[in-house]
Parts: C-alpha cells; structure tokens; sequence
C-alpha cells in the first residue's frame, strides 16, 4: 500500500468535506481500483465501517474492487446481444487471451474481459466495446481484428 497516497487523498478530503463516494473517487482515481487495505486504513483513520466503504462501492458499477488491465474489452450480454451470438465470441475471446476460468483480467495485466447488460445498440447486436471504441455486428472475424487492432495501440 502506499501511505503517501493516501495521506494526499485524506488531506484532500479532509480540506474539501468529501463524502464516501468522492473519497472512493479519488481512490480509485490514484490506485486504478479500489485496494482492500486502502479501505481499511481509511476506515481506521475517520472511523467509518469498512462495511460502509464496501457497500457503496460494490452498490456502483463505476468501482472496481480489483485492478484491471490496461486494455478494457466489453461484451454486452443483453438479450439482443446473447441472441445473436455474443456467447461463443466472448469464450473465444478469453481463449485468444488466455484468460482462466472466472477471472476477468489476464496475469499480465494488459487486458480485462467484462460483461455488461444492454448498451442500447440492439440494432448492431452484438455489440462489442474495445478501449472505448464500439464494434458493432460482432463476429469471431471482427474480433481478431479487435483484438489485433487494440494489440496495436495504446496499453501494450
Ligand atoms: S442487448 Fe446488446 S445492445 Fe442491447
């Protein structure tokens, strides 16, 4: 853990009357992700629950509470999405990127591999989201090209 961290984020929030959702923020912000320690030494130091740390952060899909990779793949698993297809494309992806059962980001640490629920893009189901760019009408070829595309680019 790195105390200088969060000693500028306590400071930060001790100066500006931040709430639990901003200090997380600002947590996430610095680390990538919310460190379970750093929720522990928060809660230490302004006496309020980890529980209550915890509960909001696990209440937000904005929070991680594990690191991600540099490079952010997103399957969408909504109804249109699963009826065309997407099922097969997301295990083939994991395939590709060696990724093991029930863990959403490679050991290495450059790719995270995350479902979601409707984007509202039923219309170009299956829809995929590479570092932010949409790839819509998802086959196993476009994703190869995802892949190798974002292989190319930044976060390598
Ligand atoms: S179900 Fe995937 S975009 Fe709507």
């Amino acid at each position: 853990m790195n105390e200088k961290k969060c000693l500028a984020i306590l400071d930060s929030y001790r100066e500006h009357g931040g709430n639990i959702i901003s200090l997380l923020q600002e947590i996430q912000e610095s680390f990538g992700y919310i460190p379970e320690d750093v929720v522990f030494w928060f809660s230490k130091r302004l006496n309020i629950p980890a529980s209550n740390f915890f509960g909001v952060a696990t209440f937000y899909a904005q929070f991680y509470l594990k690191p991600r990779g540099k490079n952010i793949i997103t399957a969408c698993c909504g109804t249109a999405c699963h009826v065309k297809g997407s099922a097969p494309i997301i295990n083939k992806i994991r395939e590709e990127l060696k990724l093991p059962q029930g863990e959403t980001t490679t050991k290495d640490g450059k790719y995270t591999v995350e479902s979601v629920a409707c984007v509202g893009a039923c219309s170009i189901a299956p829809v995929f989201i590479g570092n932010k760019k949409v790839f819509g009408k998802m086959s196993m070829e476009k994703a190869a090209e995802m892949l190798k595309e974002i292989d190319k680019g930044k976060g390598k």
